[in-house]
Order: C-alpha cells, then sequence, then structure tokens
C-alpha cells in the first residue's frame, strides 16, 4: 500500500484531508506519524510543519510543498538532498494571483487613490487616466504566477515589461534579463509587482537604491515574500513622494506586528497575505496527478531545484 503523510499546518485540513482522499481512493493518507510506522510513508504533504518532521521519514519517494514559494523548506536543516522536493503550481492559485494583480494595477492605473482622499474631503475631482498604452507596469519574475499576469495585462493594452534570471520570450511584453537589465526595467515601471521566489538573491530587492531608480511617483505591489522589502527604505520612500502608494501582501514578520508602521501608513494597503491561496479542489487534483505520474516511473512536475532555490 502507498502511504501519503498529511502535515500542513494554518489552513483547513478537513476540506484538503476529503480532496485527497477523494482524488487518491487508492492510496492511505495518514494525518500522522502515530499510525503505522514513518518508514512506511512514500510521499508526505507539508506546510507549516513542526521542525525534525522530514527526519524521521526514511523512505520517502517526494515531498509535496502546499504553497508555490519553497524558501522556509529550503531552509528546514532535515529536507533530504535525494528525494525531489515538488512545489504548487495549481490553476486555482493562478487565477487568483491574476485577478489580486490586475485589480491592484487597475485601482493605481484609474488613480483610485487620489478619489479616495478625494472622495474623504468631499471634493468633486475628475482626473482622466492615461490610455493604457501609456501605462508602463513592471514585473519582477517571469514565472508561473508573473507570466499569467504579465500576459492579461499586455492583453487589456498596458505596455508590460517583466524581468527574470534567465532570457524569455513572451509575445507584446518588453524582457529584460538579470541583475545588469534590473535598472533598465526599474526606469521604465510605473507600477511596479514584484512575484520573485525568495532566494539570496532577491532578498531586499525592493531597497532605497532600487526605489530610487523608479520613475517619480510610481506605486509597488509586492505579492511575493516580506523579505523582498527593506520596510524602512519603502516607508522613506513613500514619505519622500518618491513612491506613491504601494500594497503590501506578504511580510517579514506574519501576521503584521500591531505596532509595525505599515497598518497606519495613509498610502500603504496591508493585505494578510491573501493575494493567491491554493485552491483544495484544484490543487489536490494536481498532487494526484504529479502523485500517479511518480508511481508510473515518471519525473514529477514542478521539481524544485534546489541550487537555484526556487
Ligand atoms: P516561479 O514559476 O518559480 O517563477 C519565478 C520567477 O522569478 C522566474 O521567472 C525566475 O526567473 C525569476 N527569478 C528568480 N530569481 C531571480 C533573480 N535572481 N533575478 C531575476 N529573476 C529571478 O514562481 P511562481 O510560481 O511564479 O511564484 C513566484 C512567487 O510568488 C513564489 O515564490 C511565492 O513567494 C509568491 N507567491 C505569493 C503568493 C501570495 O499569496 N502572496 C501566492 C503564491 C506565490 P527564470 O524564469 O529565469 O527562472
Ligand atoms: C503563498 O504565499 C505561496 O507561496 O503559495
Amino acid at each position: 500500500m502507498t502511504v501519503l503523510l498529511y502535515a500542513c499546518y494554518g489552513v483547513d485540513s478537513a476540506a484538503w484531508l476529503t480532496a485527497l482522499r477523494n482524488e487518491l481512493p487508492e492510496i492511505e493518507i495518514r494525518e500522522s506519524l502515530d499510525r503505522g510506522s514513518p518508514s512506511e510513508i512514500d510521499f508526505a504533504f507539508v506546510w507549516k510543519y513542526p521542525p525534525g518532521l522530514l527526519r524521521r521519514l526514511p523512505n520517502l519517494r517526494a515531498l509535496f510543498t502546499l504553497g508555490a514559494g519553497v524558501e522556509s523548506i529550503l531552509a528546514d536543516p532535515d529536507l533530504p538532498e535525494d528525494v525531489p522536493l515538488v512545489r504548487m503550481v495549481d490553476p486555482g492559485l493562478a487565477i487568483g494571483m491574476n485577478e489580486f494583480v490586475l485589480m491592484r494595477v487597475l485601482h493605481y492605473h484609474r488613480d483610485m487613490p487620489e478619489h479616495e482622499r478625494s472622495q474623504s474631503a468631499r471634493q468633486w475631482v475628475r482626473r482622466v487616466p492615461p490610455l493604457p498604452q501609456d501605462r508602463r507596469v513592471g514585473i519582477l519574475g517571469l514565472g508561473k504566477l508573473g507570466a499569467l499576469c504579465a500576459r492579461t495585462l499586455a492583453n487589456l493594452g498596458f505596455d508590460v515589461a517583466g524581468w527574470s534570471r534567465t532570457h524569455k520570450s513572451l509575445d507584446g511584453i518588453a524582457t529584460f534579463t538579470g541583475a545588469e537589465q534590473l535598472p533598465a526595467l526599474l526606469k521604465r515601471s510605473e507600477i511596479l509587482v514584484c512575484l520573485l521566489p525568495l532566494t539570496p538573491d532577491t532578498d531586499g530587492i525592493i531597497n532605497r537604491e532600487t526605489l530610487a531608480q523608479l520613475p517619480r511617483g510610481a506605486f509597488v505591489i509586492n505579492v511575493a515574500r516580506g523579505q523582498h522589502v527593506v520596510d524602512t527604505d519603502l516607508i522613506e520612500a513613500l514619505d519622500s513622494g518618491q513612491i506613491a502608494g504601494a500594497t503590501l501582501d506578504a511580510f517579514r514578520v506574519e501576521p503584521l506586528p500591531a505596532e509595525h508602521p505599515f497598518w497606519a501608513h495613509p498610502r500603504i494597503t496591508v493585505l494578510p497575505h491573501v493575494a493567491a491561496i491554493t485552491q483544495v479542489q484544484t490543487a489536490a487534483r494536481t498532487l494526484a496527478t504529479n502523485i500517479r505520474s511518480i508511481l508510473a516511473g515518471q519525473p514529477a512536475n514542478h521539481i524544485v531545484d534546489l541550487t537555484r532555490g526556487y
């Protein structure tokens, strides 16, 4: 009997267990190590699990994560190097991110922060937005999520550019590659969206120096990880007017501590890490497909490159 260990915390486990049992009726799904022997476990599906868990699973064939970003699992000293780590690439998650980025780009494109300020002051001010073709949006990260958002915005007529580590060619989207081309991407980004994985190279990438390279009055949307942003540098750039507004969905410490200055900043929108949430219905199927591939002797999809860090 093939055994899958479910060890995801901070999510609706009842829904996940029902969906996984429906999708994988031929597999025994255990919710803890108390039943049977840990040596019988072939696969584990994990998120925010207790330290030391992976050390107790000697016969894992693959490790699956509930999230797209894997930096916390890569930091686990017990992560086995010879077991494939498979990250979440879920159609439901992609739909959510696409909606969220579109919503916030349109919010800034259509001057909504200024309209909201006008309403507070009971002022009738008609602002004329530029055409989308004259609005330049830059996307850091052109992976599963970044490329989708870039395409959606380009299809609406926005002037979109994206940045990645290796060269990408995307119809109707200007692409920039590697550290040496980051300044060119920044220079043309009136709205900057961060959809990078958190790695040593991207940690703190939204900082005083990079913010200063954006056009004055640019907007920042961070839907990746809190560590991408140097908090004090962003506040300084907002207070000086270099940055006109920021939408932040992820933070260095989550939940964002009550005393953090982001909460009350008039030009920051704080969201509780909800830009995109792995959806049980679609993701349980993705996981099942991947497990069946492995059982059939095929490689899984979306294996993390441990040296690259994403
Ligand atoms: P992905 O498919 O792995 O794409 C990552 C992209 O970033 C790739 O285009 C990659 O370049 C680029 N990249 C990585 N390191 C780089 C560097 N040093 N310089 C330039 N580009 C670099 O990841 P994804 O599935 O799109 O997810 C992206 C991130 O979104 C996740 O890691 C996670 O942190 C975040 N996320 C947040 C939420 C939320 O609700 N807030 C939800 C889901 C995911 P190459 O294409 O050249 O490899
Ligand atoms: C959420 O932030 C994820 O990485 O899936």
